[in-house]
C-alpha cells in the first residue's frame, strides 16, 4: 500500500518540487497550501501523471488549521507516514524599522507553523503506532545571519532546534525528525527576491563554492532521502543543500 505524505506549499516552489517527486516515488500526496488553487493545480498534476494526490488549504499559522488539514488527510487516505513541511514567506527588511506585525507574521509562519504542523502530523502517528518520518524546509539561515532578516533567520534557527527537540521527544514512537536547509534556491521568492534588489543573482553564484543556486530538484533529493527507511538511524538532523556555503570561510 503506497505511503502518505503530507505536503505543505505545495501549491509552488520546493513544497511543488518535492510533491511531484514523492509522488513518481509511489508516495500518496496531500498537497496543502494557503492558496487552494496552486495546491490544486498540484494535485491535478499528480493525478494527471498516474499520480495519487488529494488538494487541502491550509493556514500553518493556525493550530486550528493544521488540525483540519490532518482530518482531510485522514478522511482521504486513512493514515499518514510523512511530512515535509515547506510552507513559507519571506520579508527583508531593516531591524530598526522591521514593524512588529511583519516580525510576528514572520515568526507566526516560520517557526509557529513548523510547530503546529509537526504537532497535528505527531499525534495521529502516535494515534496510528506505525511511527513516521518529518521534514522541515529550514535554510542555511538557521545558522548563517544575514542583514535585514532578523525575524526569518530566528525563525528558521528556530526550526533547526524544533528538529532535535522533536527528534528526541518523538524517538519513543518511532517518529524521527529532520530539517533540510537549502541556500538560496531557484524558486519563485528567490525570483522575487532577485527582482526586488534584495540580493543578486550573480552575488550568489561568487559566494556558494559550486558556482550555482540550488535547484528545487536538490532539496527534494535530500527530503525524499531523509523520509526513507536509508534514513532509518537518522534524526534531529539539519542537513544543509548549500553547494558548500556554510562551508565556505574565506575571503
Ligand atoms: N527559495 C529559497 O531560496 C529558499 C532557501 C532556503 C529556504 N527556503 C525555504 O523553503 C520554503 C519554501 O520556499 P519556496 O522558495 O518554495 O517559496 P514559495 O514562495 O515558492 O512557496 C511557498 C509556498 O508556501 C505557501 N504558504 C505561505 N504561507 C503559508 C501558510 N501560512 N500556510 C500554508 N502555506 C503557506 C505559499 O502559498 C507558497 O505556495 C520556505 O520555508 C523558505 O523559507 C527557501
Amino acid at each position: 500500500m503506497a505511503k502518505v505524505v503530507i505536503v505543505t506549499g505545495a501549491g509552488s516552489g520546493i513544497g511543488e518540487i518535492v510533491s511531484h517527486r514523492l509522488a513518481s516515488e509511489g508516495w500518496s500526496v496531500v498537497a496543502a497550501d494557503l492558496n487552494e488553487e496552486t495546491a490544486d493545480g498540484t494535485a491535478k498534476q499528480i493525478a494527471e501523471t498516474g499520480g495519487a494526490a488529494h488538494a487541502v488549504g491550509v493556514d500553518i499559522a493556525c493550530a486550528e488549521s493544521c488540525e483540519a488539514m490532518m482530518a482531510t488527510a485522514i478522511a482521504q487516505f486513512g493514515r499518514v507516514e510523512g511530512l515535509v513541511n515547506c510552507a513559507g514567506i519571506s520579508k527583508p527588511g531593516d531591524s530598526l524599522t522591521y514593524s512588529a506585525a511583519d516580525w510576528e507574521r514572520m515568526i507566526a509562519v516560520q517557526l509557529n507553523g513548523a510547530f503546529f504542523v509537526a504537532q497535528a502530523v505527531g499525534r495521529q502517528l502516535v494515534r496510528q503506532g506505525t511511527g513516521g518520518a518529518l521534514v522541515f524546509i529550514s535554510s542555511t539561515n538557521a545558522e548563517a545571519a544575514f542583514p535585514r532578516r532578523a525575524a526569518y533567520c530566528a525563525a528558521k534557527a528556530g526550526v533547526a532546534m524544533l528538529t532535535k527537540v522533536l527528534a528526541v521527544e518523538w524517538a519513543a514512537h518511532r517518529i524521527r525528525v529532520n530539517a533540510v536547509g537549502p541556500a538560496y534556491v531557484e524558486t519563485e521568492m528567490t525570483v522575487r527576491n532577485i527582482a526586488a534588489g534584495n540580493v543578486s543573482r550573480e552575488a550568489i553564484e561568487r559566494r556558494i563554492p559550486l558556482g550555482r543556486l540550488a535547484q528545487p530538484g536538490d532539496v527534494a533529493d535530500a527530503v525524499s532521502f531523509l523520509l526513507s527507511d536509508r534514513a532509518s538511524f537518522i534524526t534531529g538532523h539539519s542537513l544543509y543543500v548549500d553547494g558548500g556555503w556554510l562551508a565556505y570561510g574565506y575571503l
